[in-house]
C-alpha cells in the first residue's frame, strides 16, 4: 500500500461494516475512498487557528505493484483539510521540503494580496512562509494549491492540493448533513495519466498544451475507482474538480436526481434539483444525494459523461436530517448600478499562444488597477480561436483571486439556478460572454487567469492591483 496512511496522510474508512456488504456491492480488491484528515489546529484559543503544512515528496501505489513518485502536504499525496470558522485569526506555517521552489495559494479565500500565495510569494526550498489572515467570508468549500509561475500545472498534478473549509453560524444552524467523512464527504476528482512505470509523466505534448493535460484515469481523493459507504439517508458531498484541465459532467449511473446546495464560494439560496452537473477545473459544488430509498448493500455509481469512476454503497445505518432545508442562505440582490465600472477580459488564442486581452503573463506588468472597496462588473468573453471565428476553440474556466463573484448574465440571459451563488471560477464557452460582479475589499496584487493549468502556465494570466 502507498504509505499515505501515516503522517496525517489519507486515512481509510473503518472497515467494520465492509464485511456485511462484501457479497453485495463491494468486490475483493475494491478500494475504500480515502478521506483526507482534518488538520490539527495548534492554537488552543477558540478564535485563533494555527496550522502547519509541509510540502514534501512522497510515493503512492495507485496501481498494484507500481510505485508512483508524488508530492503531498503532510503526507504522500494531496493534503489535509484546513477547517476554520468565520472570524478566526489564522496563521499557517508552510514549510517547503520539495527540493524546489513552490508557493501555496488559498483559492477562493478573501485575503490581502501578500497572503494570497500567488506567483510572487515563492517559498524557496527548506524555508517556511507564514501568512496570517482573518476569515471574513461565509461558510464555503475552498481549496489550496501551489501557484509558482510556469510550475502550477506540474505541482498540482504531482499531488499538491487540499481543501479549505469555512464554517459560520448560519451554516451551523442549518439542518444539513455535517458529520465529516460519514455524511459530509469530500470528493477531490482528478484525472491522471500514469506511464508504463506508474509515474505521473508531466512532459507536455503539443496536444496537452493545447487542451490542457487530460489523463485516462480518474482518481477520487487519490484512489482509482474507489467505493464509499454512505448511510441510508441524505448525504452531502463537497466536490472539487482538482484536475489540471478536464471538464466533468457528473451524474448518477441510475439517472437519480440530486440537489446542488453550494457553489465555489458558499451555499446557495435554495437547493437546486438536477440530474447532471458540469464542473470545470477548480470549481466546487456541494451536493446532497438522497440514499434513503436504497436497501442495505445497494449501490450506485458516480459517472463522468456516462463513465463510472466511483461507487456509493449504502449501509443499513440511518443518519442525518430527514429533509433538506428549503431555504439555505441569503444571496444579496445584485444592484448593477453600484458598480463603478465594467472591465473587459477577452480570452483567446490556442496552444502556447493563449492570451487574456491579447497579452501573456508578465510578472513585472500590472494589467489592471482597481480601487479598494469598489464594486466592478467583469465582462469575460471567450473569443474561441480568434481569426477562425466564434464557437470554435475550447471553453476556459476564468478565475479571479481575492474576492467572490456573482454572475449577472451569460450572453444576456440569467445564469442557471445552480450558478446563482458565489463564484470564483466561471466557465466560459467559446463565443460566450459572461458578466459577473464583485466587490474588491482586499488590497494588494492578485491574479486572474484561465484555470486550465497548462493555459495558466503558458501565460493565460494577468495581474490586478487593488489599492
Ligand atoms: Cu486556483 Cu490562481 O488559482
Ligand atoms: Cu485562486
Ligand atoms: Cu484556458
Amino acid at each position: 500500500n502507498g504509505g499515505g496512511m501515516e503522517n496525517g496522510g489519507m486515512m481509510g474508512r473503518g472497515s467494520g461494516q465492509v464485511e456485511d456488504l462484501r457479497n453485495d456491492s463491494i468486490a475483493e480488491g475494491d478500494k475504500p475512498l480515502p478521506i483526507p484528515p482534518i488538520l490539527e489546529d495548534e492554537n488552543p484559543d477558540p478564535d485563533k487557528a494555527e496550522f502547519t503544512l509541509v510540502a514534501q515528496k512522497g510515493s503512492m501505489e495507485f496501481l498494484e505493484g507500481k510505485v508512483t513518485d508524488t508530492f503531498g502536504y503532510n503526507g504522500d499525496y494531496l493534503g489535509p483539510v484546513i477547517r476554520v470558522k468565520k472570524g478566526d485569526d489564522v496563521s499557517v506555517k508552510v514549510r517547503n521540503e520539495l527540493g524546489e521552489a513552490t508557493t501555496i495559494h488559498w483559492h477562493g479565500l478573501e485575503v490581502d494580496g501578500e497572503d494570497d500565495g500567488g506567483p510572487h510569494s515563492g517559498i524557496q526550498p527548506d524555508t517556511t512562509w507564514k501568512p496570517e489572515f482573518t476569515i471574513e467570508q461565509n461558510a464555503a468549500t475552498l481549496w489550496y494549491h501551489p501557484h509558482l509561475l510556469h510550475k502550477t500545472g506540474e505541482h498540482v498534478y504531482k499531488g499538491l492540493a487540499g481543501l479549505f473549509l469555512i464554517d459560520d453560524q448560519e451554516s451551523e444552524k442549518l439542518d444539513l448533513p455535517d458529520e465529516y467523512g460519514l455524511n459530509d464527504i469530500p470528493l477531490i476528482v482528478q484525472d491522471k495519466q500514469l506511464d508504463e512505470n506508474g509515474q505521473f509523466a508531466y512532459d507536455l505534448s503539443m496536444h496537452d498544451v493545447m487542451m490542457g493535460l487530460q489523463g485516462d484515469t480518474i482518481m477520487v481523493n487519490g484512489a482509482i475507482n474507489p467505493y464509499v459507504e454512505v448511510p441510508k439517508g441524505k448525504v452531502r458531498f463537497r466536490l472539487l474538480n482538482g484536475s489540471n484541465a478536464r471538464i466533468y459532467q457528473f451524474a448518477l449511473s441510475n439517472g437519480q436526481e440530486f440537489y446542488q446546495i453550494g457553489t465555489d464560494g458558499g451555499l446557495l439560496e435554495e437547493p437546486v434539483k438536477m440530474d447532471s452537473l458540469v464542473l470545470s477545473s477548480a470549481e466546487r459544488a456541494e451536493l446532497i444525494i438522497d440514499f434513503s430509498e436504497y436497501e442495505k448493500g445497494e449501490s450506485v455509481e458516480l459517472t463522468d459523461q456516462g463513465m463510472p469512476f466511483m461507487k456509493f454503497v449504502v449501509s443499513g445505518e440511518e443518519k442525518g436530517p430527514k429533509e433538506i432545508p428549503s431555504q439555505l442562505v441569503d444571496i444579496p440582490e445584485v444592484d448593477e448600478s453600484i458598480a463603478s465600472r465594467t472591465r473587459e477580459f477577452v480570452m483567446s488564442g490556442m496552444g502556447r499562444n493563449v492570451t487574456i486581452n491579447g497579452k501573456q503573463m508578465d510578472m513585472d506588468r500590472i494589467d489592471e488597477q482597481l480601487k479598494l472597496h469598489d464594486t466592478e462588473i467583469w465582462e469575460i468573453s471567450n473569443e474561441g480561436m480568434g481569426m477562425m471565428g466564434n464557437n470554435m476553440g475550447m471553453a476556459h474556466p476564468f478565475h479571479g483571486h481575492g474576492t467572490q463573484f456573482l454572475i449577472l448574465d451569460r450572453d444576456g440571459n440569467p445564469p442557471p439556478a445552480n450558478e446563482r451563488g458565489w463564484k470564483d471560477t466561471i466557465l466560459v464557452e467559446p463565443g460566450e460572454k459572461v458578466r459577473a460582479i464583485a466587490t474588491f475589499d482586499h488590497k494588494g496584487l492578485f491574479m486572474y487567469h484561465c484555470h486550465i493549468l497548462e493555459h495558466e502556465d503558458a501565460g493565460m494570466m494577468g495581474q490586478f492591483n487593488v489599492e
